[in-house]
């Protein structure tokens, strides 16, 4: 067990470090989890659910617990971020 402790420091250093939104983190992270039950295509079709900022940053919470992971909020805020300058564009 003990040898997974510094992994962790640094990974939390990291975060700490990008606590910022990254979109390029946030296509990263995208890409390889959330392409499992729905393309991109939700996210512009026509009758699509989500409508601002808020209620996107809780459907990629969603999203993201229901596929069982478990990320900062940095890492939610990065792809809030990337899937509204590239789909949604509420921060315009
Ligand atoms: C376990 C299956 C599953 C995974 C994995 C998944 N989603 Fe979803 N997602 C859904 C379902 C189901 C919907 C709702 C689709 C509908 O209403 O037709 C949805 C809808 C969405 C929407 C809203 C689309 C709209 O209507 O505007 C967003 C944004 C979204 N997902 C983001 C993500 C992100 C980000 C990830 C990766 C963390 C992800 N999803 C991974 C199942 C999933």
């Amino acid at each position: 067990m003990k040898r997974f402790i510094p992994g962790l420091l640094i990974l939390t250093t990291a975060q700490a470090l990008q606590a910022a939104p990254d979109p390029a983190r946030g296509r990263q992270l995208h890409d390889a989890h959330c392409m499992q039950c729905h393309d991109t295509s939700v996210y512009t079709r026509e009758n699509r659910r989500i409508h601002d900022m808020q209620g996107l940053q809780k459907q990629v919470r969603r999203c993201e617990l229901s596929l069982g992971l478990r990320w900062f909020d940095e890492d939610v805020n990065s792809v809030v971020r990337y899937l509204d300058d590239n789909f949604y564009h509420f921060g315009k």
